[in-house]
C-alpha cells in the first residue's frame, strides 16, 4: 500500500518516545558550536546539578551519556560490579527480561526471582534471599521501577526497606526509564545507588541521552574495582572519564549538543510545573484512563491496583481479538499511535502511554481514538463510554494540585 499522508497531528501514545514540548524542540535547533569552548560550561554545569532533582537526589553524582536506556544499564554493572559476581533480580516483563539477559551476557552471576507478568518486584521474597546470603556474596539488587511493557509498577521504597531489614550491604540499581521525570523518586531516600534513566520518556525528549544518578557507594564500588583483574570491561561507559572532565563542564568524547540544551529547557518545564505537581498530573491522568478501560468492560495487564503505572496502562483484549490489529488499525485509520504488546503479551494487550508532555483533553484524543478502533475490530464496548468515564473522572481531579 502506497504511504499516504495522515492530515493532522499524529497522536503519539506509545510510552516513549513522548511527545516533545514545542519550547523543547526550539531549544535544540541550535548551529553546532564548540564543546571545549570557555562558554560550554555555562550550559553544562548546570545541568549536573539541576536533573539531580528529578532524581530526587541531592547526595549523587549524574552522568551524561550519548546514550538510550539499555547504555546506562550497562554502565551500572560495569562499572561496579566483577566477573561472577551475584545480583538480585526479578522478571516480571519485557524489560526486565532483557536487563537479567544483559547482566548474564556481561558474566554476573544473575539469581532471578521468576514473578508472574502483571505483577512486579516482591519485597519479602527480596529479603528472604539476602537473609540467607549470610557471606554477603550479592552484590546488587536490580530492580526495574516502572516496566513498560506490562504497566507495573512496584514499590521501591519497600525494597530499601527489605535490604535494610535483612541486613544486607547489597547496592540497590534502579530502572527508572519510564519513571523517573513522571512518577514520584527518590534516590536519596531510597538509598539507590544507580537510578537510571532515557531522555526519551519523562524528560520529553528525543532518545539519544541517556542518563545515571551514582551514589556515592557506587562511586566507590567502581573505584574499588579499578584494580581488578576480574573487572567487567568498561570503556565508553567507564565513570572515571567523566569524573575527570565533568566538573568543570566538559566531556571525554563530543557530547550531542541539541539533546543538553533540549535537556535544559526541558527540566525548565518540569521545575515551572513544580515536580509535586508533574507527579500528580500522571497519577490523574493513569486514573482516568484506567477509568475508561473499566467503562469498556476490559482488564489491564496489572492485576491487581498495587502495581498500576501511572506512567502507562496495558489493556487485555477480550479473547480471540488480536490486540495488534487494534493497534494498527488505530495508527493507519486513526493516526494514532499505541504501544504495542512485547514478547509474552505480543498480540495480547495494547498500551496507552500517558507519559511526558500531556493534558485531559491530549489524553481523551486516545482513548477515543482506541475506543474506535476497538469497535471497528468488533470489540463490543459502548461508543463512547470510555470518554465519558475519563472525562467525568478528569472533571472531578484537577491536574494541578496547586
Ligand atoms: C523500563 C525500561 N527500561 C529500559 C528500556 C530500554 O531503554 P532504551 O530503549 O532507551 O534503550 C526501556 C525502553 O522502553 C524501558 O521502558
Amino acid at each position: 500500500m502506497a504511504a499516504t499522508r495522515r492530515p493532522g497531528r499524529n497522536h503519539l501514545f506509545v510510552p516513549g518516545p513522548t511527545n516533545i514540548p514545542d519550547r523543547v524542540m526550539r531549544a535544540m535547533m541550535v548551529q553546532s558550536e564548540d564543546h571545549r569552548s570557555v562558554d560550554f560550561p555555562s550550559l553544562t554545569k548546570p545541568l549536573f546539578e539541576d536533573t539531580k532533582k528529578v532524581f530526587g537526589s541531592t547526595d549523587g553524582t549524574i552522568f551524561l551519556f550519548p546514550a538510550s536506556g539499555t547504555g546506562i544499564w550497562e554502565s551500572a554493572l560495569t562499572n561496579t560490579l566483577a566477573r561472577g559476581d551475584k545480583v538480585l533480580t526479578s522478571r516480571y516483563g519485557q524489560f526486565s527480561h532483557l536487563w537479567i539477559d544483559m547482566a548474564q551476557r556481561l558474566g554476573l552471576d544473575v539469581i532471578v526471582q521468576e514473578e508472574e507478568w502483571g505483577t512486579g518486584a516482591k519485597p519479602e521474597k527480596i529479603e528472604e534471599v539476602l537473609r540467607a546470603d549470610k557471606g554477603h556474596e550479592i552484590k546488587a539488587v536490580m530492580v526495574v521501577h516502572n516496566e513498560t511493557a506490562t504497566g507495573v509498577t512496584s514499590n521501591i521504597g519497600a525494597v530499601r526497606k527489605a535490604i535494610d531489614a535483612a541486613g544486607h550491604p547489597a547496592m540497590l540499581f534502579v530502572d527508572g526509564v519510564s519513571s523517573i521525570g513522571s512518577l514520584p523518586f527518590y534516590a536519596d531516600e531510597w538509598k539507590v545507588d544507580c537510578a537510571i534513566a532515557g531522555s526519551q520518556k519523562g524528560l520529553m525528549l528525543p532518545a539519544g541521552l541517556g542518563v545515571i544518578c551514582v551514589s556515592q557507594k557506587a562511586l566507590k564500588a567502581a573505584e574499588g574495582s579499578s584494580g581488578r583483574n576480574d573487572r567487567l570491561a568498561r570503556v565508553y561507559f567507564d565513570w572515571e572519564d567523566h569524573k575527570k572532565q565533568n566538573p568543570t563542564g566538559y566531556f571525554p568524547y563530543t557530547p550531542p549538543l541539541p539533546l543538553l540544551y533540549g535537556l535544559r529547557e526541558a527540566l525548565a518545564c518540569l521545575f515551572e510545573e513544580g515536580l509535586e505537581n508533574v507527579y500528580h498530573r500522571h497519577a490523574v491522568l493513569g486514573e482516568a484512563t484506567r477509568q475508561a478501560v473499566a467503562a469498556w468492560g476490559l482488564k489491564t495487564c496489572a492485576k491487581s491496583p498495587e502495581w498500576n503505572s501511572d506512567t502507562v496502562t496495558a489493556i487485555l483484549a477480550p479473547e480471540g481479538v488480536d490486540a495488534a490489529k487494534i493497534i494498527k488499525h488505530a495508527y493507519v485509520r486513526y493516526n494514532l499511535a499505541l504501544g504495542a504488546g512485547l514478547s509474552q503479551v505480543a498480540g495480547k494487550v495494547f498500551r496507552i502511554g500517558h507519559v511526558g508532555d500531556l493534558n485531559e483533553l491530549s489524553l481523551l484524543g486516545a482513548i477515543a481514538g482506541a475506543e474506535m478502533s476497538l469497535l471497528d475490530n468488533g470489540v463490543k464496548v459502548t461508543p463512547g463510554s470510555g470518554v465519558a468515564a475519563a472525562s467525568s473522572y478528569l472533571r472531578e481531579n484537577p491536574l494541578s494540585k496547586s
